[in-house]
């Protein structure tokens, strides 16, 4: 159609060529499968996928308003362990967080906050990933749980003498020396200090391991009990629960439907 724009002498850029070997693969999908704009925006476009010309690249489709065909199937009604199994795309530094604090011998309640304190992640979203994962699990366990993972994202910045708490070799190496937290985090771990339950978001960063050993033997099946205690797995299935977080659940078991 637009040949002419693109002249074949004109070597096509990559992220041109990524479109395309997309729109290839779209083809032979039954669906027209579509992309959040937080998707273009982490690419550095702000563009989106606009439905009536979306629609006229692939005459005689329907947008997907479902599961993915690409992605690992869900059961009906997914459990914790269901995403722990199909959608987090790495479990071995919650596993081993939470198996450090189970060793640890800390209480199924700090255990349970190491387990699942960077859900967000590994399913869902970077920034601010102490947010989104504590607001994700709110409805599902105890209040304290919930705060501690919310407040790890600040906390983890400043060390703590009393727990033997340093700031991370890891962050100088991934942020470099002169790394500063913003100071919304700053206030954020004033907030935090002051609390009766800084101690538990304080025991996520102690607990939280950064030089993992790739060879140490973690499954969720250790768990499972734990997770059967402390979390309240909604019998509809989690995402399909009417809880303030189940839309965030179900935009992670269908991250592309289309509306
Ligand atoms: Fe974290
Ligand atoms: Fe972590």
């Amino acid at each position: 159609m637009n040949e002419h724009h693109n002249p074949k002498s004109m070597p096509k850029s990559m992220s041109e060529r990524a479109d395309e070997l997309e729109e290839e693969k779209m083809h032979e999908m039954e669906r027209i499968i579509t992309k959040s704009t937080l998707g273009y925006l982490m690419d550095g476009r702000v563009e989106m996928d606009a439905g009536a010309t979306t629609m006229a690249r692939h005459p005689g489709k329907y947008f997907l308003m479902g599961e993915d065909p690409r992605l690992p199937k869900m059961p009906e009604k997914p459990t914790l362990v269901d995403y722990f199994r199909h959608r987090f795309a790495s479990t071995a530094h919650l596993l081993q967080s939470a198996t450090h604090a189970l060793k640890g011998g800390q209480p199924e309640k700090v255990v349970l906050a190491c387990l699942l304190h960077d859900i967000a992640v590994v399913s869902f979203i970077r920034c601010d990933h102490g947010y989104w994962g504590a607001q994700m699990i709110e409805p599902y366990v105890d209040e304290e749980v919930a705060w501690a993972i919310k407040m790890h994202q600040a906390l983890r910045f400043f060390p703590d003498d009393s727990v033997g708490y340093g700031y991370p070799d890891l962050y100088k190496k991934f942020f470099g020396p002169d790394y500063k937290p913003e100071p919304y985090i700053v206030e954020e771990y004033k907030r935090a200090r002051q609390h009766k339950w800084y101690m538990t978001s304080r025991l996520i960063c102690v607990n939280d391991i950064y030089s993992f050993d790739p060879n140490a033997k973690v499954n969720i099946d250790d768990f499972v009990d734990i997770i059967g205690r402390n979390f309240k797995q909604p019998k509809e299935g989690l995402g399909f629960d009417n809880s303030p977080s189940a839309h965030m659940w179900r935009t992670i078991m269908w991250p592309t439907r289309f509306l």
